[in-house]
C-alpha cells in the first residue's frame, strides 16, 4: 500500500556550534534545491534536545537562534518553510520516543555506528550517557513524528535513518500502519572530508573544516593548507573538495572550469595550483553572500521570533495527529 506522507522533506540540525559548508551540503542544500525545483514547502527544525547528549544547555541555547538565522541565511524561504525548535514539543516527541523504544533492543542500540563514532577514541559504548545510548531513538521520533517522504542528511546521519525506518516497520507491524518509512533523499548521502583529507569535515576539528562564520581570509588560508593529490590520481579527499568548488560555485562557467581543471590533472598536468584558487574562488563567494545575508537576518529578531511561533503551531498540530494515531492504534484494541 502507497503510505501517505504528511510532509514532503524534512530535516534537523543541532545547536552546538557554528555551522560548517558541510552541514550546508549534506542537509540544507538538498532541501533548498528541492524546493525550488518542485514547488514544495520544506519543515526543518533545530535539534536542542539532541544537543544536550553532549554539550552544556547554555551552549544550546546560545545556538538555537543561529542556526534559525542559518536555515534563512541559506536560502530557505520563511513564506514556505516551516521552523521549529524540537524543546517546543517535547511531550509530544518524548511520549512517542518511549513508545519506540520499546520496539528496539539494547544491543541493536550499541550497535548503531553513530553512537561508536559520537564516543572518545576506544570507549566502550556502555559508557555512554542514557540519552546519548537512547539518541537514535529520540532520532526516530522527530522524524516519524512529522510522518515526512524524504529526510535529507549527511552519510554520518545514515545509520540513524536506519533506525527510524526500522522502528516505522516494527511499529506498524504490530500495530498497523501508522508511520510511513522515511526515505534517504540521494542514492547516496553526502560525506565531506576534513580538507586536512582523513575523516569527515566536522566542528570538532576545525583546521580542516570551513565555518559559514569563518571571515574569507582565514577561509582561504585553510584550502591553501588542503590536501590534494599528485597529477594523474584521484583521491577521497580530490573529489570531496571538488564536490565543495562545484556545489558552491555560483555560476556554470566556474563549473565548467572546475571540470577543466580536473580533467588535466587526470591527464597528468600539474595544475592542483589552479585548482585551489578555483575551489577558494567558490568558498569566498558563497561566503560573501552568506554573511551579508544572515548579517541582515540577525539585525531583525522579532522575525525569528514569530517564524518559529509559527512553526512551533504547525509542528505541534502535525505532531498531534499522529500521536493521535499512534494511541489509537496502541491502546483501543
Ligand atoms: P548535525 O547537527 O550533527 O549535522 C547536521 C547535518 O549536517 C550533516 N553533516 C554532514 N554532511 C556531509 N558531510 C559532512 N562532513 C557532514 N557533517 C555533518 C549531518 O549528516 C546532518 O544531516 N542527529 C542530527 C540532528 C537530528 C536530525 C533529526 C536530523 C536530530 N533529529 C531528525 C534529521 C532528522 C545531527 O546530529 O546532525
Amino acid at each position: 500500500m502507497e503510505k501517505e506522507y504528511k510532509v514532503k522533506i524534512f530535516t534537523g540540525i543541532r545547536p552546538t556550534g557554528d555551522l560548517t559548508i558541510a552541514n550546508y551540503l549534506g542537509a540544507i542544500k538538498p532541501i533548498v534545491d528541492m524546493a525550488e525545483e518542485r514547488d514544495i514547502n520544506p519543515l526543518v527544525f533545530v535539534a536542542d534536545m539532541h544537543a544536550l547528549t553532549d554539550s552544556e544547555p547554555s551552549v544550546a541555547k546560545k545556538f538555537t537562534h543561529e542556526v534559525v538565522a542559518d536555515y534563512l541565511a541559506l536560502g530557505l524561504d520563511p513564506e514556505r518553510t516551516t521552523i521549529f525548535i524540537q524543546s517546543a514539543i517535547a511531550p509530544q516527541i518524548l511520549t512517542l520516543m518511549s513508545y519506540l523504544s520499546r520496539h528496539i533492543t539494547v544491543a541493536e542500540l550499541l550497535r548503531v555506528p553513530a553512537l561508536k563514532d559520537k564516543l572518545k577514541k576506544n570507549a566502550r559504548e556502555e559508557t555512554a550517557n542514557a540519552l546519548l545510548f537512547l539518541y537514535p531513538v529520540l532520532m526516530a521520533a522527530d522524524i516519524l513524528i512529522q510522518r515526512p517522504e524524504y529526510v535529507p542528511v549527511g552519510e554520518d546521519q545514515e545509520s540513524h535513518l536506519e533506525v527510524a525506518r526500522l522502528l516505522a516497520k516494527r511499529f506498524n507491524a504490530r500495530y498497523g500502519d501508522v508511520f510511513p518509512p522515511p526515505k534517504t533523499y540521494q542514492m547516496k548521502s553526502l560525506r565531506i572530508l576534513s580538507l586536512k583529507g582523513k575523516g569527515k569535515m566536522s566542528k570538532s576539528v576545525p583546521e580542516g573544516a570551513i565555518f559559514l562564520t569563518d571571515n574569507i581570509e582565514s577561509a582561504v588560508q585553510k584550502i591553501k593548507k588542503a590536501v590534494t593529490s599528485v597529477e594523474g590520481k584521484m583521491t577521497d579527499g580530490l573529489l570531496s573538495n571538488i564536490i565543495i568548488a562545484k556545489e558552491l560555485s555560483k555560476n556554470e562557467n566556474d563549473k565548467m572550469r572546475i571540470d577543466e581543471i580536473i580533467a588535466e590533472h587526470m591527464s597528468g598536468k600539474k595544475v592542483m595550483g589552479e585548482f585551489k584558487k578555483a575551489l577558494a574562488n567558490s568558498v569566498s563567494g558563497f561566503l560573501t553572500d552568506f554573511q551579508a545575508r544572515r548579517e541582515k537576518i540577525i539585525r531583525n529578531p522579532e522575525t525569528i521570533k514569530s517564524i518559529l511561533k509559527r512553526g512551533a503551531e504547525i509542528a505541534a498540530k502535525n505532531a498531534d495527529e499522529t500521536m493521535a494515531l499512534v494511541e489509537k492504534a496502541m491502546f483501543s484494541r
